[in-house]
């Protein structure tokens, strides 16, 4: 790859569409433009609501209302509402609608014609999400963004953000390549989206022919949805919808210059706008959360086992990095975004920081003040220990306890049920994270390295947009910056 032209003079006077801004990697990605390109000509952001009203509401709410733009408000003092309303058109819309959702005939029509850049980053990441709402946002939905992006006559590039872990549960080297139409991840059966569609569809029809609860039809839908992914291969829904989002892409593109960012487990900011920031609860902070809490009887995670961390604002980076590389250039082009081949850390340093930071450094507190003690925890470093831990640590006394329920005249009946109902939510959770608790793949991130070595050439943009991983020293990321950064903006709120 060639010296890259100055990526954020690049950006100057052009309109960018971004999906999922109301979301924790979008809303990153509109702050870092707003900031390092003023002169940017304009950022549509697609917002899930009905009406220009609201949409206006969850910009300032949601999206520059939050404390990620604080540097940029300060850059632009009281000028910041001008700023805004001048540089950012809130769009009400959906991505499960045909045109995204977009009524305003006016505002399609200036769309299509003004946007250099899509940025599709709204998903569903739930990883048990019901199976009709995954396949509607991260399959139709991409479907819809692509769509769309063709009736964009100035389209330069359309990045997509997917995720890494669409491959699977598989150990080794995984490449920079797209999925073929219809791969599965154990090549049993050939996958048909128009299938899947299908099965959704007959399944809602039987549920409400047995007029079933909408509690009922929302477990139905959520197994379902696990049910086929694992049917396929993949470890949840989550995972098998954006990989047939990728599959869609990749043969409906015809020749839009599409960018595919799988980016790993994203996590708060190393340096911009300013370290520590995130948002929203996610899966490692709520295990680090348990464990300060002392909840947790066990600590389950591959101690060899590599942790692809990688700071949210490197992320965004290397999005607006591929964005501008790949602008024009008619193919599709795959990066994976993580630490795991760069600058690995195993899970035993995960495990010891967060020990230390917690147990030593910074025990949280209880209603009376005083330190909480971090109790002894069982560390379980394989499926096999975590399967025979959750079968003699719950499932033998639960068993213990139903028969002397019964032995009891049912004595025990309400402390059961509960006991029940707890143990039943541990064992899915723990079926549900267990692949990714014990992952055995390293991200290959060639093609990112290349994107770095391009960016490099230029001082200015190596320095404005580093998405160098190697320069983490994992130790103080996490003790003084992510764990921090988790505690303050995304648990405490
Ligand atoms: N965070 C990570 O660790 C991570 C790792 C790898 C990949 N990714 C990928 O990165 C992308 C962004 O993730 P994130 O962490 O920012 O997710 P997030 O915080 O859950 O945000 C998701 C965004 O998508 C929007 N959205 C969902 N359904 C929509 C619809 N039907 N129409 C329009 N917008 C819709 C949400 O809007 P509402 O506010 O209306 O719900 C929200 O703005 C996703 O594609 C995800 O797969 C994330």
């Amino acid at each position: 790859m060639d010296q890259l032209p100055g990526i954020a003079c690049s950006l100057e006077n052009k309109s960018i569409l971004v999906t999922g801004s109301t979301g924790f990697l979008a809303k990153m990605f509109v702050e870092k433009v707003l900031r390092i390109q003023p002169n940017v000509k304009r950022l549509f952001l697609l917002l899930r609501v009905a009406d220009a009203k609201s949409a206006q509401e969850r910009l300032s709410n949601e999206v520059v209302g939050k404390e990620l733009f604080r540097v940029l408000r300060q850059k632009h003092g009281e000028c910041m509402d001008s700023f805004i309303s001048d540089k950012v058109t809130p769009v009400a819309g959906d991505v499960t609608w045909e045109n995204l959702g977009i009524s305003d005939s006016n505002l399609l029509e200036e769309i299509w014609g003004e946007v250099d850049f899509i940025v599709h980053s709204a998903a569903t990441t739930k990883f048990d999400e019901r199976y009709d709402t995954a396949l509607n946002i991260n399959v139709l939905g991409a479907k819809h963004v692509l769509d769309f992006a063709k009736g964009c006559v100035k389209l330069q590039t359309l990045i997509h953000v997917s995720t890494a872990y669409a491959a699977g549960e598989k150990p080794g080297i995984i490449l920079e390549k797209p999925f073929k139409m219809g791969e599965t991840l154990n090549g049993k059966l050939s996958l048909d989206i128009m299938k899947e569609l299908k099965i959704v569809e007959q399944g809602l029809q039987d549920l409400w022919a047995k007029r079933a609860t909408k509690d009922e039809e929302k477990l139905a839908m959520k197994q379902l949805g696990l049910q086929r992914a694992r049917l396929h291969g993949w470890p949840n829904t989550y995972v098998f919808t954006k990989a047939m989002g990728e599959m869609l892409l990749g043969q409906m593109r015809e020749n839009v210059p599409l960018v595919i960012m799988r980016p790993t487990i994203v996590t708060s900011t190393y340096r911009e706008p300013f370290p520590g920031w995130i948002e929203g609860f996610r899966t490692v902070d709520a295990m680090m959360t348990a464990y300060a809490k002392a909840k947790m009887t066990f600590w389950a995670c591959g101690l060899e086992m590599i942790v692809d961390l990688i700071p949210g604002d490197m992320v965004v980076n290397s999005m607006v990095a591929a964005m501008v590389a790949h602008a024009n250039q008619r193919k599709e082009f795959i990066y994976q975004v993580g630490s795991s081949r760069s600058n690995p850390i195993k899970g035993s340093r995960v495990h010891e920081y967060v020990h230390r930071y917690f147990s030593i450094n910074n025990p949280f507190v209880d209603k009376k003040g005083n330190p909480i003690k971090i109790r002894k925890y069982a560390v379980l470093t394989s499926k096999h220990a975590l399967q025979w831990y959750m079968l003699t640590r719950y499932m033998l006394p639960l068993k213990g306890l139903q028969v002397l329920n019964i032995a009891s005249c049912r004595h025990f009946q309400h402390r059961y049920k509960e006991l029940n109902r707890k143990i039943k939510y541990l064992m899915f959770l723990m079926k549900l994270y267990q692949p990714f608790l014990f992952f055995k793949g390293i991200f290959d991130d060639t093609n990112l390295e290349k994107l770095r070595m391009a960016t490099f050439k230029n001082a200015a943009d190596a320095n404005t947009f580093c998405f160098d991983t190697k320069c983490i020293e994992w130790e103080d990321y996490l003790m003084n910056i992510h764990i921090p950064g988790a505690l303050k903006y995304a648990i405490k709120s």
